[in-house]
């Protein structure tokens, strides 16, 4: 602080300059090869330090069959996705799903005995196992497998009907939102900052959180939690941690930290889905929230250790879960302003690949 104070304003560009300068030829070198950019965040930046053992605890506690929490499995949703998968293919195949259907049974029959789990999940299960049952060649189906089948699940669900297996296209709900109106809709949205002194209705966010689930996510796992902060103090001290709520955070009403589980994923390779899925789900939400007369504005939450911990401590967030975004929410004040935010065009936004210009064709 005492050298930006009384160093001359050129000398303070000309250091300026020379450290960006420093920093490009720094850059330049440790990113020649992957393992050269290894080193420099081994022991220059510990920026990713922090994922890298949440990725490695999230695997584990996936491969202990742990993730989905008390209510849900991860490893049952996945699968029974699969299962569903299978049941749609064109042809369909006389067998699948062989190498995980006893994991799937065996972990449907460890759902059924917690009395806590969601029991349209079990519904759901049931019902794809029994059709999956009925639709296959059991005569491929090994012995052990049968057993296990025939022991812990019914063939056929009450009365014969199956609500939640995979039905035709032609049979789905259809919707009568024209373009226009879908159109308005996303029109109408716009990042308020400005919100009326007016406790947000719990009921109203319930309902958008219900739309917000008809997201599409990987594998349907659903790895996000919306986490409701709309009581003080905590609602302050949240709303001043994100770096970009400066100057507005006193005025948040209600605060949804929307966070990501990792164990949700065996692999590396998913880490980033628990930032796709919350995202998609976050973009329906705001939605829905506009069709209620309710306002909101995304927030970055930064990945910074500081702040990353003391979020970790006030929502007593495991070492697996982490903020995905920040989302504020209120009523908006009718005179409160919003920026214009000019939006690229569709010809800014596309980018056509052809044969001519795919690297195949060269
Ligand atoms: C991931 C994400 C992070 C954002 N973070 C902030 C933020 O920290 N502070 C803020 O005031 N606005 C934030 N915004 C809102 C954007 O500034 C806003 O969406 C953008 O300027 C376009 O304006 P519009 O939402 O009204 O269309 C964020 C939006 C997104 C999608």
């Amino acid at each position: 602080m005492l050298i930006k104070k009384y160093i001359p304003n050129s000398i303070k560009l000309l250091l300026l300059g020379m450290s960006t300068k420093i920093n490009l030829l720094l850059l330049s070198f440790f990113s020649l090869s992957r393992f050269s950019s290894s080193l420099y965040y081994c022991f220059f930046s510990q920026q990713f330090s922090r994922e890298h053992q949440s990725v490695l605890k999230a695997r584990i506690t996936y491969l202990k069959h742990q993730g989905g929490g008390d209510n849900s499995s991860v490893l049952l949703r996945r699968n029974i996705h699969r299962i569903e998968k299978g049941l749609i293919m064109q042809p369909q195949k006389p067998i699948f799903a062989l190498n995980y259907i006893d994991e799937t049974i065996n972990e449907y029959v460890k759902s059924c005995e917690n009395t806590e789990h969601d029991k349209e999940e079990l519904l759901w299960a049931k019902e794809v196992l029994s059709l999956y049952f009925i639709s296959i060649d059991k005569c491929l189906l090994p012995q052990k497998i049968k057993t296990i089948f025939e022991k812990s699940i019914e063939t056929k669900p009450e009365n014969n009907i199956f609500n939640n297996v995979p039905y035709a296209f032609a049979d789905k709900i259809k919707s009568d939102v024209s373009f226009e109106q879908f159109s308005a809709l996303c029109h109408q949205r716009r990042s308020v900052r400005w919100f009326q002194p007016k406790q947000v209705s719990r009921e109203l966010l319930e309902k958008a959180i219900n739309i917000s689930s008809t997201a599409p996510s990987a594998c349907n796992r659903q790895p996000f939690m919306f986490n409701i902060i709309d009581q003080q103090p905590l609602l302050s001290t949240l709303a001043s941690l994100p770096i970009g709520t400066t100057g507005f955070a006193h005025n948040i009403q209600c605060l949804i930290v929307v966070t990501g589980n990792l164990s949700y994923y065996p692999t590396e390779r998913d880490r980033h889905l628990i930032y796709i899925d919350s995202s998609l789900a976050s973009m329906q939400f705001m939605l829905a929230l506009e069709t209620l007369g309710l306002s909101s504005c995304a927030l970055n939450w930064p990945d910074i250790e500081r702040l990353e911990v003391k979020i970790s401590q006030l929502l007593s967030l495991p070492d697996t879960v982490r903020p995905t975004m920040l989302i504020a929410v209120g009523y908006a004040q009718t005179q409160g302003k919003i920026p214009y935010s000019h939006k690229k065009t569709s010809q800014q936004l596309i980018n056509y690949i052809n044969h001519e210009n795919c690297n195949s064709s060269k």
